[in-house]
């Protein structure tokens, strides 16, 4: 299990307020979690330096920071003086660096394959990261970036509400022996416990394809047949417990102290191949509608 720190970078999410994020984060140290996500983006670095900052203040040398470069800092140069950044701001080289998007998305320059992966393979000689990565990457993005790199870690949006992965590229880092990360395990609050607050204005979640009309409504209805069968308290567990049944590590975006007791309690869950199936099969429907995108905004 991750500790997911979007939430600790504040902006993006109208629902946290970043003081209790970073006490969220400090509890989870506290309680033994060594596995981070980070990113430069959340926040523009304010949640990588929480995290190192927290990080230093509990003595803790052998935590596992997973970070990632931002698709507009992917030049070679770039690249490297971003790495470089996080590391000092995270107090220490990170398990493993990823393209956070492909070259190209979210309105910036394309920049050849070959120079970024050549750039990580660099960071990687550096010593800024032990292992080389990407995120949101399509089948055929992956094996363009395989011709001058390996990928050693990978990260994708997962859950019972978003399998697009499913059709091929889980599948092939299986091949590799890639345990990939899934992000937003719990479709970003609509598989969390407790009563859901309306999505404020400027939250990131209005621009997800899952938060919009019926598509909104058809995720309420899944997240309802789940409680109904597993209860109130469990199913949120059950949740994390089937995204590891797939054999991927969940990342859980916590902002609140309390929230830490979600994946404790998901760790004592097992479930059969029956109820995995069981899951797919209510979550089928929805696999459909989402169009084979890899991405949840849109
Ligand atoms: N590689 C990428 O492109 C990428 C993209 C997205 C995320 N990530 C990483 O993955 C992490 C997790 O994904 P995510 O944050 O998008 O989605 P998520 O973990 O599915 O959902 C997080 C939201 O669930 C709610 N929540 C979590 N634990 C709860 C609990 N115990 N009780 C009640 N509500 C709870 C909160 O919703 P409210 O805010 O409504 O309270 C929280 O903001 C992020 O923090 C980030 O590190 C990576």
């Amino acid at each position: 299990m991750i500790i997911g720190t979007w939430q600790s970078g504040g902006s993006s999410w109208k629902t946290v307020s970043t003081d209790t994020a970073h006490a969220a984060l400090r509890h989870a140290i506290e309680t033994g979690h060594r596995d981070f996500d980070t990113a430069p983006s959340y926040g523009d670095g304010v949640a990588e330096a929480a995290l190192g900052r927290l990080l230093r203040e509990a003595g803790v040398s052998d935590a596992r920071v997973f970070t990632k470069i931002p698709p507009d800092r992917l030049r070679r140069d770039q690249l490297l003086a971003t790495a470089r950044e996080s590391v000092e701001r995270l107090g220490r080289p990170v398990e493993a660096l990823l393209v956070h998007w492909p070259a190209g998305t979210m309105g910036c320059e394309p920049v050849p394959t070959e120079e970024i992966a050549h750039a990580m393979l660099e960071a990687k000689a550096q010593g800024l990261t032990r292992r080389i990565g990407l995120s949101n990457h399509s089948l055929a993005e992956i094996q363009d970036f395989e011709r001058f790199a390996p990928v050693e870690a990978a990260q994708y949006a997962y859950s019972p509400l978003y399998r697009v992965i499913e059709a091929d590229v889980l599948p092939y880092l299986r091949g590799l022996g890639v345990t990939p990360q899934a992000y937003s395990p719990l479709a970003q609050g609509l598989l969390a416990p407790g009563p859901r607050a309306p999505i404020g204005e400027g939250d990131h979640r209005n621009w997800v394809r899952l938060f919009k009309g019926d598509l909104l409504a058809q995720c309420q209805a899944f997240r309802t047949t789940l409680i109904e069968a597993y209860g109130e308290q469990d199913f949120s567990a059950v949740v994390l417990a089937w995204v590891r049944a797939k054999g991927l590590s969940p990342i859980v975006g916590i902002h609140r102290p309390e929230h830490l007791d979600l994946p404790q309690r998901a760790r004592t869950v097992t479930l059969s191949e029956e109820e995995v199936a069981r899951i797919d099969a209510w979550g089928a429907p929805l696999l459909a509608q989402v169009d084979g995108q890899l991405s949840m905004w849109g």
